[in-house]
């Protein structure tokens, strides 16, 4: 990014952004189409939004593309959205990397087909490198899911005796977590006018702040992204401390 445009970054905005992408079946049926038409139109969005990132300086997106949950669709739309997310990544890869995104996956992986696997893994491979924003997409994600993997690994852990009980703090489980490499997230928005949070990052989002749109997933605009990270600037985030 050049310097002039780093000067132009609102101060105060959220650094880490998560999002629950919410809206695209009801998107797409009050347009009397099928839900995937508006997964289709859903991930266009994603391009748009990650774009917007580094100008209102948010250096980490988090998007809720499949839950753990979301298996118990049809099997129609199960494979028809694991079908976009092979595509999604194949048709991105080159502007992801040529943009400065680093892309990240978390949830488990041992569900998705290997193919997809392979592909997850290859983007991961070759933005490694980049560092002007850091997108993770949480597939086949739940925040029990994955909170309950990593004290099965601190377990193996001190079953191994390479840790032991007395080890076992909020720091270290969080080593275990598949975000390990990333910071909380400051804002959590979910789209779609449902006001829960369908467990997305559960033990991340201890702290953050919440905005609850009712605009659809595919409507969301670049535009509205921007007014919500402004938003969160005034927010008063006191952690439990009262201030002096
Ligand atoms: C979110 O949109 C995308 C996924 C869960 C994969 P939905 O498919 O949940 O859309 P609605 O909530 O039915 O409108
Ligand atoms: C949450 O949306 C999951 C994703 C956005 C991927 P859902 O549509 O699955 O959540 P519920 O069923 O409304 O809680
Ligand atoms: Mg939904």
């Amino acid at each position: 990014m050049a310097a002039d445009a780093q000067d132009k970054t609102p101060k105060g905005g959220p650094e880490h952004v998560a999002i629950i992408m919410d809206g695209n079946g009801r998107w797409a049926q009050s347009r009397g189409r099928p839900r995937l038409f508006g997964h289709q139109a859903g991930a266009r969005r994603v391009r748009d939004i990650v774009e917007a990132c580094p100008d209102l300086g948010v250096k980490y997106l988090t998007i809720f593309a499949f839950s753990t949950e979301n298996w118990k669709r049809t099997q129609t739309e199960v494979s028809g959205l694991m079908a976009l997310f092979r595509r999604y990544i194949v048709r991105e890869a080159r502007a992801l990397l040529s943009q400065g995104v680093r892309v990240r996956f978390i949830g488990d992986r041992i569900r998705l087909d290997e193919k997809l696997v392979a592909m997850m893994d290859e983007l991961e491979l070759i933005t490694s490198h980049n560092d002007l924003v850091h997108l993770t997409v949480a597939l086949n994600y739940g925040g029990r899911d994955e909170v309950t993997r990593a004290a099965k690994r601190l377990a193996y852990e001190i079953e191994q005796g390479r840790l032991t009980h007395k080890d076992v703090d909020a720091e270290t489980l969080s080593r275990f977590l598949d975000t390990h490499v990333l910071p909380d997230p400051d804002l959590v928005i979910r789209t779609s006018g449902e006001a829960r949070i369908s467990n997305f990052l559960l033990w991340q989002s201890a702290y953050a702040e919440y905005e609850f749109v009712d605009t659809l997933w595919p409507d969301f605009t670049p535009e509205e992204f921007a007014r919500v990270c402004a938003s969160y600037a005034h927010r008063d985030r006191r952690f439990g401390a009262v201030k002096a």
